[in-house]
């Protein structure tokens, strides 16, 4: 296409270990500058743009992009496919290759994975991957950091290790919805010697090409990445457990169905303690959060880092743009 020489971001399948440790160290890096120490890097991205092309609502990608852009000093405009003509006057193609003549980056959040490779084919900017069907890179990313700042040893700086001392030997369990949030999870983990557990209500288990990339990385990278058939088996020797919604957004419909097919999935400390957790467990979640896939006990108890690491996509997001904007390449170190 016409853009073979500008880096994207669709999933962080194309990434090495380095470039993904650089990210979560660039990231961690700007939360210091401007928290601490009170910085505003805008002298790095005068004048640029960032399109937000959103056909599905946001309240943390959104609001991350829009600040991140805002602290580099570029300017960020959400385009909501309500509100521009994409879909019902023009191709993807066409908005595609008019929004890349004039913005420097475009951040897109759809519905089907593919919209987001006839990104990449027709953008001459690079295109960052704000949640498809099949992955949510920009999440993962949040993940990972909020787990090696928690995993960092008392008095030492998170930046001087790698993911891969904080975080190898560990395990992380899924129990819940075979969706994005955990196919991203699935084909990430093993690039820093994570162990995955997974458990999914019969027909809502992950997708076989999904599984297949993920046991490839996982042989890659000698670790487990077990599909399981109980939730104790996922969360037994688990150091973090992990759950989404039950419904994703665009699967409103079949939420009679799956409020039936999900019934004992519910994450709980009674589910934790049964199913054989380490006992300085800790849990994720990406948000929006509803009672049903995790009760109020475990979501806002202390071993629940659901907002660091909501606050977390905002470093994160800052950090991809800093790589695909200002280094205009993914750096290794
Ligand atoms: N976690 C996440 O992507 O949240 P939003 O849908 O609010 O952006
Ligand atoms: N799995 C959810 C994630 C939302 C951030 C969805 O796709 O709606």
């Amino acid at each position: 296409g016409v853009s073979s020489k500008v880096p994207h971001f669709a999933t962080l399948y194309d990434l090495n270990p380095a470039q993904i440790n650089t990210l979560v160290k660039t990231a961690i890096r700007y939360k210091n500058e401007v928290k601490v120490q009170g910085k505003k890097p805008t002298h790095l991205l005068p004048g640029s743009s960032v399109a937000l092309l959103f056909s599905k609502r946001s309240t943390r990608t959104r609001v991350a992009t829009e600040t991140a852009s805002n602290l580099l000093g570029a300017k960020a405009m959400y385009l909501a496919s309500t509100d521009i003509q994409l879909g019902v006057n023009e191709s993807l193609q066409d908005t595609t290759r008019v929004l890349s003549s004039m913005v420097d980056c475009i951040v897109a959040r759809v519905n089907s994975h593919q919209e987001i490779e006839d990104l990449v084919k027709y953008s001459s900017v690079p295109v960052i991957n704000a949640l498809s069907d099949k992955f949510h890179p920009t999440q993962i990313l949040a993940d990972l950091m909020t787990l090696h700042e928690t995993y960092t040893p008392q008095g030492k700086d998170p930046q001087s290790l790698n993911l891969q001392d904080t975080l190898g030997g560990r395990k992380v369990a899924w129990v819940g919805d075979g969706n994005n949030v955990l196919y991203s999870l699935m084909i990430t983990l093993p690039k820093f010697g994570v162990d995955v557990g997974v458990s999914t209500p019969k027909g809502y288990d992950p997708r076989a090409d999904i599984v297949q990339m993920a046991q490839g990385e996982a042989k890659k990278y000698n670790t487990k990445m077990d599909i399981v058939n109980s939730t104790a088996e996922a969360i037994k020797d688990s150091d973090v457990i992990v759950t989404d919604t039950w419904i994703s957004m665009g699967q409103e419909e079949e939420k009679a169905d799956r409020l039936r097919a999900f019934s004992g999935y519910q994450v709980t400390q009674k589910m934790i303690a049964e199913g054989g957790a380490k006992s300085d467990w800790k849990f994720l979640h990406c948000l929006p959060r509803k009672s049903e896939e995790v009760d109020d006990d475990v979501f806002y108890s202390n071993r629940s880092l659901v907002f660091p690491e909501a606050e977390n996509r905002k470093w994160t997001i800052m950090a991809v743009l800093d790589a695909l904007l200002v280094h205009k390449k993914f750096p290794e170190n």
